[in-house]
């Protein structure tokens, strides 16, 4: 694959730009307008600026790599892709919407793709011209060190797509798991309730938002905590990824914590808000209860 399509220029699409382009690859990348495509590829410069302070790469790499990514206004230059990956926000609605659009320039080789945390591939595959060329490539943040792609087949992905997407997936250098198209696929299906428990010891007083973190940091070596991690991924995702959970396994174990709906209802969503179970907004992140 040479081109890629990205749709999102939030923290996971500009993560899978990055990484794509640091592989060589072409990268086109889209938002809702213009403005939100070129303030992405203006993040992905700041991360590098970082890398480059610490001597993990030189200006010289860093300025091809950032040539090779193209904010575009809107899907029209996707004819040209090999691939299109979205990875905009985790509704199934404007994701669905996506999918209407993107299928309308979509090359007949060419391979549409879903970021997804967990919304079914199957259902989301209606959307596509396609759903043959239509599969799950599922990142994991922040996308240039994680290790890890899950690739969910659909019902009605070829053999031929998933072969092709787990291909560009170990050319990124990362290693891939295989997950059918079951509620949360594999990594998230295991995470997700174990931050939303989290969340419940949290809200019944079992302990503190710093012994539940040290207590995974320390007790299973975590490099994060539960709490910790859940607002780096952000509440109103974890949220949505464990409603998804619940709902389409009606299973009520997967219910999600009152105190986690509560912080998303007050706007307290993790880092990107200034506050989570940390406040962000000083030096270092200081716990809120
Ligand atoms: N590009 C390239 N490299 C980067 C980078 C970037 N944008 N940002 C950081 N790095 C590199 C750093 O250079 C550093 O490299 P080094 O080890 O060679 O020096 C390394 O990554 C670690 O960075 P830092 O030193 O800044 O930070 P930490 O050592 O504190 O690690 C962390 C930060 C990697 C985020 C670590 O805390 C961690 O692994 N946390 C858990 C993350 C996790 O679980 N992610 C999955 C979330 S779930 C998900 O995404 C699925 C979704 O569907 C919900």
């Amino acid at each position: 694959m040479r081109t890629i399509a990205v749709i999102g220029a939030g923290q996971m699409g500009t993560g899978i730009a990055q990484t794509v382009a640091a592989n060589g690859m072409a990268v086109m990348l889209a938002d809702i307008d213009l403005a939100r495509a070129e303030a992405g590829k203006a993040n992905v410069e700041k991360a590098l600026v970082k890398l480059m302070g610490r001597g993990k790469i030189e200006a010289s790499e860093a300025e091809a790599l950032l040539a090779r990514i193209t904010p575009v206004a809107d899907y029209t230059p996707f004819a040209e892709a090999d691939l299109i990956i979205e990875a905009a926000t985790e509704r199934e609605e404007i994701k669905n919407a996506i999918f209407d659009a993107a299928g309308k320039v979509l090359h007949a080789d060419s391979i549409l793709s879903s970021n997804t945390s967990s919304i079914p591939i199957t259902r989301m595959a209606n959307h596509s011209p396609d759903p043959a060329r239509f599969i799950g490539l599922h990142f994991f943040n922040p996308v240039p060190v994680m290790g890890l792609i899950e690739v969910i087949p659909g019902l009605a992905t070829a053999q031929a797509t998933t072969d092709r997407v787990t291909a560009f997936a170990r050319g990124l250098g990362k290693e891939v798991v295989l997950s059918q198209d079951e509620p949360g696929f594999v990594v998230n299906r295991i995470l997700l309730p174990m931050i939303n428990e989290a969340v419940f010891l949290l809200g019944q007083g079992t302990a503190g938002i710093e012994d539940i973190d040290k207590g995974c940091r320390l007790g299973l070596n975590h490099p994060m905590g539960p709490l910790q991690l859940a607002d780096f991924v952000g509440l109103d995702t974890c949220l949505d990824i464990i409603n998804v959970l619940y709902r389409t396994t009606r299973d009520s174990k997967y219910r999600p914590a009152p105190l986690l709906v509560k912080y998303v209802e007050a706007g307290w969503l993790g880092r990107k808000s200034g506050r989570g179970f940390y406040d962000y907004t000083g030096e270092s992140p200081v716990p809120t209860r």
